[in-house]
């Protein structure tokens, strides 16, 4: 008679406990999890993960990992066990089956900072009817009919700005830039006005505050930024009030035709969902773009070749709109001529990588290629390290537009199929067509008036957002 027998008979609960545990072990056995190691207790590999590295590479646990184990481990992160893909055709599949076999799933951290209503983390029916909201605002009918002339707009305020042979930063500007044209369009603030002004300054405070350790202490930049973003909340409540004042006077009279405007009149969301919404959009589309049109300046800057393609480029738009005896806007015919601009802007997104990888989390076991993802798992797909295989891309290092020119020979289907910047299936980013148009235009007038150079060596990191540490100052010399 063995030892434990008596205890076990003395207690049902011991034994079932005991049994639960048997089975859940001999299931793990039955599960092929991908190779890989958990690292510390809570923190796992996490401080690995988040180190600091040019934005152009992916990073050395990236490396070392894929390196040692393949392209889909497993890890700890955030807290939580996780399985990293740096595999294109697993990516894919993530994203498509967003809903049925994976979900969005942010830490929450970013809830509390963007709002629960926000639209990186809602998901199900409450995700799809505020995504439709914003995808009707930026839907490519209106970036025809409003956008293109608003983002020319702001284009040219900040680059009017620029004078000769002063050192200052390329991403203010940028920032400058896409903040003036989403404050415009969602809720029609204008620049430099006083409330504009206040509203990005604590914009600032509060993306600090995203890109921190979520410590809510007094003193801490998280703390910080929860304290801004009641304060924005407060500027964008206000708007709402005055707006619900001038609909009630004028009797539904007045079309606004900015975002605030049309989900007051067409939607039935609360005051708190909207003041999520507006926020999340404001910082979704703001923060991308500019550090994209960043990327960009900088890697033109090392590339006199690709400037001078775009320089013809745009040179024969201006020609020819100068013959059609039209002023000074662009229009839609002439955006869609702007193809070698098309591929300077992939390459900066291949290389640069704003958004290098989602949150997902795994709704039930799934099974690929011959591994086994279990339910309740985190998941990270990994753009980053898709975009920069050189099994994909040749030299992917080097800053090439012209690798994405379509040639004689058919364009190759891997390289554009594993190429997904923007994210992908139901959660694909729903300003994708605005950032092209935004990167496009300010390329137009930036290329056409300007020779730019760098005051000071920088260099894009990532920590784990994309930031130039110096803010990428520049030296401009006008073009007459
Ligand atoms: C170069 C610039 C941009 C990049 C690289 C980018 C990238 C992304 C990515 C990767 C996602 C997917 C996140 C996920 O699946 O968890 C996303 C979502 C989103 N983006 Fe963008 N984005 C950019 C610009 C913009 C702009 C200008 C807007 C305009 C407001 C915008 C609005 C959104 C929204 C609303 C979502 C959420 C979509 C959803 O959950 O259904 N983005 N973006
Ligand atoms: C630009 O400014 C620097 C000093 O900041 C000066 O040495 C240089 O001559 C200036 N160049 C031109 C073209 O004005
Ligand atoms: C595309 O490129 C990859 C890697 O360079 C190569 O393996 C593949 O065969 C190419 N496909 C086509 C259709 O050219
Ligand atoms: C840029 O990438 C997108 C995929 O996001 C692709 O559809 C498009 O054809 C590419 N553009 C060029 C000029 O290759």
């Amino acid at each position: 008679m063995s030892v434990i027998e008596p205890l076990l008979l003395l207690s049902p609960a011991i034994l079932t406990f005991f049994l639960i545990w048997v089975l859940s072990k001999r299931k793990r056995k039955h599960l092929n999890l991908p190779p890989g190691n958990s690292g510390w207790p809570f923190l796992g590999e996490t401080i690995a993960y988040l180190k600091p590295h040019p934005a152009t590479s992916m990073g050395e646990f990236m490396e070392k990992h894929i390196s040692r184990f393949g392209k889909v481990f497993r890890s700890n992160l955030f807290g939580e066990p996780t399985i990293v893909s740096a595999d294109a055709g697993l990516n894919r599949f993530i994203l498509q089956n967003e809903g049925r076999l994976f979900e969005c799933s942010y830490p929450k951290s970013i809830g509390g900072i963007l709002g629960k209503w926000s639209m990186l983390v809602l998901v199900g029916d409450m995700h799809r009817d505020m995504r439709m909201i914003s995808l009707n605002f930026l839907s490519n009918a209106r970036l025809r009919t409003h956008l293109l002339r608003e983002v020319e707009q702001h284009t040219l305020l900040v680059l009017r700005s620029w004078k000769e042979n002063t050192s200052f930063s390329a991403q203010e500007e940028a920032k400058k830039f896409t903040f003036n044209l989403m404050a415009k369009h969602i809720m029609s603030m204008e620049p430099g006005k006083p409330e504009s002004e206040k509203l990005k300054r604590e914009y600032i405070t509060f993306m600090k505050g995203v890109v921190s350790a979520p410590l809510d202490f007094p003193g801490t930049a998280y703390r910080k930024a929860l304290q801004s973003r009641s304060v924005i909340l407060g500027v964008i409540e206000r708007k709402m009030e005055e707006r619900r004042h001038k609909v009630h006077d004028i009797c539904d009279e007045v079309e606004e035709d900015d975002l605030l405007g049309w989900v007051l009149k067409q939607s039935d969301l609360s005051t708190e969902q909207i003041l999520d919404l507006i926020l999340s959009l404001l910082f979704a589309g703001h923060e991308t773009s500019s550090v994209a049109i960043t990327l960009a300046i900088f890697f033109l800057e090392g590339c006199p070749k690709a400037v001078q393609e775009l320089r013809e480029e745009h040179l024969a738009i201006a020609r020819f709109k100068k013959q059609e005896g039209r002023e000074s806007k662009l229009n839609w015919e002439d955006y869609k001529k702007m193809e070698f601009t098309q591929c300077v802007i992939n390459e900066t997104l291949r290389l640069g990588n704003v958004v290098r990888f989602v949150h997902r989390k795994a709704l039930q076991n799934i099974r690929y290629k011959g591994y086994d993802i279990p339910c309740g798992w985190k998941v990270l797909p990994v753009f980053t390290a898709v975009h920069l295989d050189p099994l994909l891309y040749n030299e992917p290092q080097q800053f090439n537009p012209w690798r994405w020119q379509k040639g004689p020979s058919p364009p190759n289907m891997t390289m554009t199929s594993s190429f997904m910047p923007f994210g992908g299936g139901p959660r694909l980013c729903a300003g994708s067509e605005l950032a092209k148009l935004e990167i496009a235009v300010f390329i137009h007038h930036l290329v056409l008036n300007f020779h730019w150079k760098l005051a000071e060596p920088d260099n894009a990191l990532v920590f784990p957002f994309v930031d130039f540490p110096k803010g990428l100052p520049i030296k401009v010399h006008i073009l007459t």
